[in-house]
C-alpha cells in the first residue's frame, strides 16, 4: 500500500539518498539543494512530503516558498520531486503531486510551479506559466496550476527561493 506523508525527523538522509539515485540528467546537486533548503526560509515542513511502501521511501516532492511579480505574490516551487527508478510508472510521482497541490490548496496558496516532463505535469493539471501570464526566463519550460485562492492579477516573473540559484535553475530539477 502507498502512504503520503510529512516528512519526520530521521528522514533527510533517506530523502537525500533518493534524489541522489533519481536525479541523475542535471547537473545539480539535488540532495546538496535539498539540504540547503531544509535550513532556510523558504523551507514549508507540510510541503515535504514522501511516499512510503512497505516502510521503504520511494519517493519525494518539496514545495518551497517562491513568488511571483515584484516577490510580493506569495507562490510555490515544487521541486525536486523524485521517484526511485525501480518504482516509477505507478502512479506515486502523479500521487506525491497531487498530495502537494491539495496541501497548498488547503493552506490558501494561490499558485503553484514545477518544471518538470510535459506529459507529466499535464497529467497532474499544470499548464504552461504563459497560460497564465507568468513570464519565466528558465531553459526548462515551467508549468503552474493555479489553486483556489488565484486570483488574475498574480501575474509576473516566476521567481524559486535564492537556494536554486541565479538566476534560475539550468534544468528541471523536479
Ligand atoms: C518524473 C517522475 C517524478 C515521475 O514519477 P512516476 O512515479 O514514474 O510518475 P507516475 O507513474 O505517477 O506518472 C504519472 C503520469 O505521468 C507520465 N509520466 C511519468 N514520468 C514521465 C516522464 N519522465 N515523461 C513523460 N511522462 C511521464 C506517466 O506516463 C503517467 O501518465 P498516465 O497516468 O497517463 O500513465 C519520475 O520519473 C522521476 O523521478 N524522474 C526523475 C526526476 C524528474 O525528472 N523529476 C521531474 C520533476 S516534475
Amino acid at each position: 500500500m502507498l502512504l503520503i506523508r510529512q516528512e519526520c525527523a530521521g528522514d533527510a538522509e533517506v530523502i537525500a539518498a533518493l534524489h541522489a539515485v533519481a536525479h541523475t540528467d542535471t547537473d545539480i546537486r539535488v540532495p546538496a539543494l535539498v539540504g540547503e533548503l531544509r535550513k532556510g526560509s523558504a523551507w514549508i515542513p507540510q510541503l515535504s512530503l514522501v511516499a512510503v511502501e512497505n516502510d521503504d521511501i520511494v519517493g519525494h516532492v518539496l514545495g518551497t516558498r517562491s513568488s511571483v511579480g515584484g516577490r510580493d505574490l506569495p507562490a510555490i516551487a515544487l521541486a525536486p520531486l523524485g521517484v526511485r527508478p525501480d518504482r516509477r510508472g505507478r502512479g506515486i510521482g502523479y500521487a506525491l503531486c497531487s498530495a502537494a497541490i491539495a496541501t497548498a490548496d488547503a493552506a490558501g496558496e494561490s499558485l503553484l510551479g514545477i518544471c518538470g516532463p510535459a506529459e507529466f505535469c499535464a497529467r497532474a493539471g499544470f499548464v504552461p506559466a504563459a497560460d497564465y501570464r507568468i513570464d519565466w526566463s528558465g531553459p526548462a519550460e515551467l508549468y503552474v496550476r493555479a489553486l483556489n485562492a488565484y486570483q488574475p492579477a498574480f501575474r509576473g516573473e516566476f521567481h524559486y527561493a535564492a537556494e536554486f540559484g541565479a538566476p534560475v535553475p539550468q534544468q528541471p530539477v523536479g
